[in-house]
């Protein structure tokens, strides 16, 4: 096919933007040299308009609903691959034979373990310590222990990198628990499976033995395979950003844990449950009250879980999830009233004209935390869930991002408005 072009006019000059085509989707007008020819730049906040990468990962049709990692689609994902089986067609780009599978997990169980040293750095958190600032500081704490596989351009160093935060990370994430409720720490162990050692790690305690309930088991490891990726959402693109500068692939996660932090992206599927717990508890609140304040321009908020940039659709992980739910909810025989809330206000929501106008659907962090809350996760550790699915995805976006011949520091430019050219005045003038 004949390389296609943009015509760009603009200040009675002419510019020829070359395109970058793609296998499906977006095509990419490329503005590389905008800059250099034109002198000007670019507007888009948010960058709800720009790509700053190629990808072969993640591919996301917002209109259609459609969800596929590595050309699979998440639904087949989630009812049939393992979360280390997701991890490695993440990070290694295929589906991997059994051999290479039992080989991959034999390895991630050899790394769960944390340096006893970091016993300390959780004793000096406060217990009332939010388990994201744990999670975040201690990803930058452990690779203090692996300063030989900091080296961004070494491909043996990533995968040493990468096997031990997927490792440590449920260990990790465990321990904060454990430390919130007071309660001795629990250690990983090499007989259970990944999935199973962070259920151990996190509900059993020293005095008696703790069996992992099966159907717990696999509601999580459906739940960790739908948080494996999601393109270039606000904390990968963080996870690339500051990888682009060079530094170490702990930095780098342990920034996408505190972009991922915000109520806006990952803390969603924790502001979901307190929004419906408010309404819940509040005998005047009903599904056309909430709706009503979540279109008040005047009234800051906004009907968490809904709402996305790229999905004008239904999320597929939230259709996963709540026909999930239910299953769940059932197996462990919860009837939540914040589930039927749920249901409600998603009804009367896709029934209302200003979220039918806006296409705001349910996103993945509207039943999430409906299905963690019955499995009797605490709501604070909603996020931390949420961290521990997204870390290969995080992983095998920041190792794409290094091997990119066009990948350069991130940098963006900036339109100026404001003062210019002003006169110092003495402090005793002011
Ligand atoms: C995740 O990017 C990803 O891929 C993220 C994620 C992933 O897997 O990584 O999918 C995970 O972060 C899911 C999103 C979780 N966040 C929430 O549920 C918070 C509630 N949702 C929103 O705040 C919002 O929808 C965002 C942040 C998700 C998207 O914001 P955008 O794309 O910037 O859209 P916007 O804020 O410009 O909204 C467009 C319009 C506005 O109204 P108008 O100005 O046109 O009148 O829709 C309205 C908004 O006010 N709107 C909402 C709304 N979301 C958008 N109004 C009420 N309730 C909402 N939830």
């Amino acid at each position: 096919m004949a390389e296609r072009h943009a015509q760009l006019s603009f200040d009675g000059k002419e510019y020829e933007l070359p395109i970058v085509e793609p296998t499906i989707g977006n095509a990419g007008i490329n503005i590389a040299k905008l800059r250099a020819t034109s002198g000007d730049v670019t507007y888009d906040p948010g960058f709800a308009n720009s790509a700053g990468a190629r990808s072969t990962i993640t591919y996301i049709d917002g209109a259609a609903g459609v969800l596929q990692h590595r050309g699979y689609a998440i639904e087949d994902l989630a009812a049939n691959a393992s979360f280390l089986e997701i991890a490695y067609l993440l990070l290694r780009g295929k589906l991997p034979t059994q051999t290479e599978l039992d080989d991959w997990a034999d390895e991630v169980r050899m790394h769960t373990l944390l340096n006893e040293e970091m016993k300390r750095f959780f004793d000096a958190f406060p217990k009332s310590a939010h388990p994201m600032a744990i999670l975040s500081s201690a990803t930058n704490a452990i690779s203090t222990f692996y300063e030989e596989y900091h080296d961004p351009t070494d491909a043996a160093a990533f995968d040493e990198s990468a096997v031990r935060l997927l490792a440590k990370m449920p260990t990790i994430a465990a321990w904060a628990y454990k430390k919130s409720i007071g309660m001795p720490y629990i250690y990983p162990r090499n007989d259970l499976n990944y999935v199973e050692n962070f259920l151990h790690m996190m509900f059993a305690a020293p005095t008696a033995s703790y069996e992992v309930d099966p159907v717990i088991a696999k509601a999580v490891n459906v739940l960790f395979v739908l948080h494996a990726d999601h393109e270039q959402n606000c904390s990968t693109a963080t996870v690339r950003g500051v990888g682009s500068s060079q530094a170490n692939l702990f930095a780098s996660v342990g920034a996408g844990i505190d972009a991922l932090w915000g109520p806006l992206h990952g803390g969603a599927n924790q502001r979901v449950i307190e929004m419906l717990q408010t309404i819940v508890d509040d005998p005047d609140a009903t599904a056309k009250s909430v709706i009503a304040r979540a279109k008040d321009p005047n009234d800051p908020f906004r009907l968490m879980g809904f709402g996305h940039r790229v999905y004008k659709n239904y999320d597929p992980r939230a259709r996963v999830l709540r026909s999930y739910a239910d299953d769940v909810l059932a197996a462990v025989g919860i009837k939540d009233p914040l589930f039927d809330i749920a249901k409600e206000l998603e009804q009367a929501a896709l029934e209302d004209d200003y979220f039918i106008e806006r296409k705001l659907f349910p996103n993945v962090d509207f039943y999430s935390g409906l299905i963690f809350r019955a499995l009797d996760f605490p709501t604070r550790m909603f996020t931390v869930l949420f961290a521990i699915g997204r870390l290969p995805g995080w992983m095998s976006q920041w190792k794409e991002m290094t091997e990119d011949p066009d990948t350069r520091i991130m940098r963006p430019r900036q339109i100026y408005v404001g003062d210019i050219n002003k006169a110092y005045v003495p402090i005793e003038d002011r």
